[in-house]
């Protein structure tokens, strides 16, 4: 006999009308029949084979369990009928399972669905959360833990929002201070409605103050940017958190209080913080905070050299903050004459750099797998 090829049928299985059905007849039937699903299912290659195959077994309509019904139950005699129902229901079970088993088994070498379940699986590699937003979230849960929330703002603000209202005024040389990117193209719209990249997150101050009514306390955290060249300590871009409080009554010692707690909850609790006079045109009075140098515990000497990470100074310098100035609050409707409160701003990178010992700003920003990962 010749030899099929593969996928060709030689005589592709027909179910036969039934010319007797006793039960030796019926076995012959069934047997025939196994056979040659057995066979097809053997010679199976691709997918649209495979469904072709599935559909000649196992359609509803006009498929060769459809037409057993049609072929070997309807005609069965009466006192035949309950012997023949019991035979090709089996036989349906029976045909359905091999079908179904067909279509997952492994097939040849060269089908596109050749699985070896012996292989090891592909594994998915789980990210880990960004050292940067690692520490973000860390500086937002000390604030939430003392009843703050968060606000956000838009990365790209106007200069009203980044500067105007916050105190600096057209020309005003704080302006200086922070190198702006500033949108092209803007010359014809009024100073105040161009738009830049925000150099800080105290612009959601503002915003946020616009939004509520006092007593407020939020933490505003947020990507800024800077007209700096990258190099070991600068980028272009980095990453602030914003905190304000506002209500009656607030002091410098509750800014104090707040800080020192704050710096402790981050870098541990021997940290000291020190205050020291400072100037931000949206706070009145103004401060940097310096916390004690974690490397040489303050002393200023670490393994008998001066400590590099405070130049020997013991003091790190980390934060800038203040009472929020009443000029500020002149720009949000709130009244400098009931109300008080402070506002501080610091940087994400710079704690995450000092908390993890980070030597170069720009690895956060590379996207080195071997970087990021150690912080899995
Ligand atoms: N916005 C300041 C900066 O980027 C940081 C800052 C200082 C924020 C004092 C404050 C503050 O809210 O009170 O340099």
């Amino acid at each position: 006999m010749k030899q099929p090829r593969r996928g060709e049928r030689n005589v592709a299985y027909t179910v036969p009308k039934l010319k007797e059905f006793s039960p030796t007849a019926l076995d012959k039937a069934v047997e025939k029949l196994l056979s040659a699903l057995e066979q097809e299912s053997s010679e199976l290659g691709n997918g649209d084979e495979r469904k072709a195959f599935r559909d000649r077994w196992l359609a509803r309509k006009d498929g060769i369990l459809t037409q057993i019904n049609e072929l070997w139950l309807k005609p069965a005699p009466k006192d035949a009928k309950r012997e023949v129902g019991q035979r090709v229901n089996k036989l349906k079970g029976e045909v359905e399972a091999k079908v179904e088993a067909a279509l997952v088994q492994q097939p040849g070498i060269n089908s596109e669905f050749a699985i070896d379940i012996s292989l090891p699986g592909i594994r998915r590699p789980i990210g880990a959360e960004h050292p940067i937003i690692r520490t973000q979230n860390e500086i937002i849960s000390v604030f939430k833990n003392l009843g703050y929330s968060v606000a956000e703002g838009p990365a790209i603000e106007t200069d009203y929002y980044n500067f105007e209202a916050l105190n600096f005024p057209p020309n005003h040389p704080a302006r200086d201070t922070q190198d702006t990117i500033f949108i092209a193209g803007q010359e014809s719209k009024p100073q105040r409605d161009r738009l830049l990249l925000r150099t800080h997150t105290s612009p959601v101050q503002i915003r946020s103050m616009e939004k509520m009514k006092p007593p407020l306390r939020v933490v505003c955290p947020g990507k800024v940017h800077r007209n700096d060249a990258p190099d070991a300590t600068h980028s272009p871009i980095f990453h602030q958190v914003e905190g304000l409080a506002v209500d009656t009554n607030i002091t410098f010692c509750d800014l104090k209080g707040t800080l020192d707690h704050a710096m402790k909850a981050l870098f541990g609790s021997s940290v000291k913080t020190r205050f020291y006079p400072s100037f931000f045109p949206f706070t009145e009075p103004s401060a940097d905070v310096q916390i004690s140098c974690i490397f040489c515990d303050g002393t200023g000497t670490r393994d008998g050299a001066p400590c590099r990470n405070c130049k020997a100074s013991g003091w790190i310098e980390l934060l800038g903050c203040g009472m929020v100035d009443p000029n500020v609050y002149g720009f949000v409707g709130y009244d400098p004459a009931k109300l008080s409160g402070f506002a501080f701003g610091m940087g994400v990178e710079r704690i995450a750099i000092l908390k993890y010992g980070v030597d170069d700003i720009q690895l956060f920003f590379n996207g080195d797998v071997r970087f990021l990962e150690q912080f899995g």
